[in-house]
């Protein structure tokens, strides 16, 4: 089964309205070429212009986090409904920002994982270590743990997208090595076979973010196991093209 690349900006807490709506019509013809399937994920508050603008395109627009009961009193928080309904199409749960500044945890990842998709939008799942884990050896532990609860009792885990990032290679310009990168997405291959078998483990993506650039996408992406990229820094300028078509850079 092959699977299809998939580069996804995250924006994080960057750009109001009119930033973001400029940086997406400076991407949009840059991109309309890419073999890669193409996910901007933007603020909240941009979320409709950007639905609006990349109507008719090739660029989908995802959502930064939902939460997983449809409305009540939860002050602050967006339902996946909400998404759904202004044609939102991806949403990033678990990033290791969420787990670490509001205290989202494996169970609550997989509440939103599992609401995501009753839903029909497409989760974009994180997983990954901090450095301290890493150095201590519990890197691989840790990541199977992650994806052993916060991806547990999914009907079907191949619409889920995976990702791997290590904390320690966010924002900061250091990379995993492209060998760290795939053995890792590996374990988290394995355990998704494991848990859901061999075709499963086949058909599910998973990408690798963590300071990935123009310069190192594409041989982050000739590894085995990565099967695309989610981008913080780097997607904030018309450069992501680069990144999202690193398939037909010169
Ligand atoms: P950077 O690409 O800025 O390291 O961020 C990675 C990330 O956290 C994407 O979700």
């Amino acid at each position: 089964m092959s699977r299809r690349p998939i580069i996804a900006g995250n924006w994080k807490m960057n750009k109001g309205i009119k930033e973001a709506n400029e940086l997406i019509e400076s991407l949009k013809p840059l991109v309309k070429d890419a073999t890669a399937e193409c996910v901007f994920c933007p603020p909240f508050i941009d979320l409709p212009d950007a639905v609006r603008l990349t109507k008719d395109t090739n660029i989908e627009i995802g959502a930064q986090n939902m939460h997983w009961e449809e409305a009540g009193a939860f002050t602050g928080e967006i339902a996946g409904e909400m998404l759904k309904a202004i044609g939102v199409k991806f949403v990033i749960i678990g990033h290791s920002e969420r787990r670490e500044y509001f205290n989202e945890t494996d169970e609550t990842v997989n509440k939103k994982t599992i609401k995501a998709l009753k839903l029909g939008l497409k989760p974009i799942t994180c997983c990954g270590e901090t450095l301290e884990q890493r150095e201590s050896g519990k890197a691989k532990d840790i990541v199977v743990n992650q994806i052993k609860n916060g991806l547990k009792d999914i009907d079907d885990i191949t619409a889920v997208v995976i990702a791997y990032e290590p904390i320690w290679a966010i924002g900061t310009g250091k990379t995993a090595s492209n060998a760290e990168a795939n053995e890792a997405c590996g374990w988290v291959r394995e355990t998704i076979g494991e848990m859901y078998g061999p075709e499963a483990a086949e058909g599910v993506r998973i990408q690798y973010g963590g300071s990935v650039k123009p310069g190192n996408v594409v041989a982050l992406m000739e590894e085995p196991n990565i099967d695309g990229a989610l981008v913080g820094g780097a997607s904030l300028t018309a450069d992501f093209a680069k990144i999202v078509k690193f398939d037909a850079q010169a």
